[in-house]
């Protein structure tokens, strides 16, 4: 199973995470900054990561993510929320609907990356009625997102998708006729 691990990444987060995940798929896999990503054509199974951007993907990853087609997809990504929000499950999901309806999404993984520090100097000067200015509750969470990600996060995304390649594995091998242990 040739696999293709494309990621977008403005400081880093994503691109850690991306690392990680290629490390699980060993020599059958390429890993690619979305800049200099190949057409997914050539690859059985296709993982896209990306930062969430305003509630979606970020402006690359959507590009590269209506180019796949028939493919398994899984994707990951990384932003200053929570990863048990709500926002973090609509950010997958609003990044999904990019996908074309012949891919099949197989998994996603979603963990908090650290927000530019420049960015967070920008909110400092927000007025208090503006969705980023900076309240406790959000400086605190900016806070807890400064450690990541971090040693558990890479743990997390590599088990998840050392899950997904097993599947994909075991289905690759039931379509040739192999016989698996369960
Ligand atoms: C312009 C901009 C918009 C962002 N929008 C969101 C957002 O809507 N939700 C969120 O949780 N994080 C948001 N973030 C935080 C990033 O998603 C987060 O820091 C991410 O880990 C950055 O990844 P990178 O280092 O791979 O670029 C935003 C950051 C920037 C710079």
């Amino acid at each position: 199973m040739q696999t293709l691990v494309v990621y977008s990444s403005l400081t880093g987060n994503t691109k850690k995470v991306a690392e990680a995940i290629y490390e699980v798929f060993g020599e059958k896999a390429a890993l690619f900054p979305v800049e200099m990503a190949p057409a997914p054509t050539d690859y059985d199974f296709v993982i896209v990561g990306f930062w969430v951007d305003k509630g979606t993907a970020d402006k690359k990853a959507q590009e590269y993510l209506k180019t796949i087609q028939d493919k398994p997809v899984a994707l990951f990504a990384t932003l200053g929320a929570y990863p048990d929000s709500e926002h973090a499950a609509s950010s997958l999901k609003n990044a999904a609907a990019f996908l074309d309806a012949s891919n099949q999404l197989v998994g996603t993984f979603i963990c908090q990356g650290k927000i530019d520090p420049k960015l967070i100097e920008q909110f400092k000067n927000m007025p208090g009625n503006h969705p980023h200015a900076a309240t406790p509750e959000r400086m605190e969470r900016y806070k807890k997102a400064a450690s990541h990600p971090d040693a558990s996060d890479l743990e997390a995304a590599q088990a998840i998708f050392a899950d997904i390649k097993n599947s994909l594995n075991r289905v690759a091998g039931q379509e040739k006729g192999e016989v698996t242990a369960s």
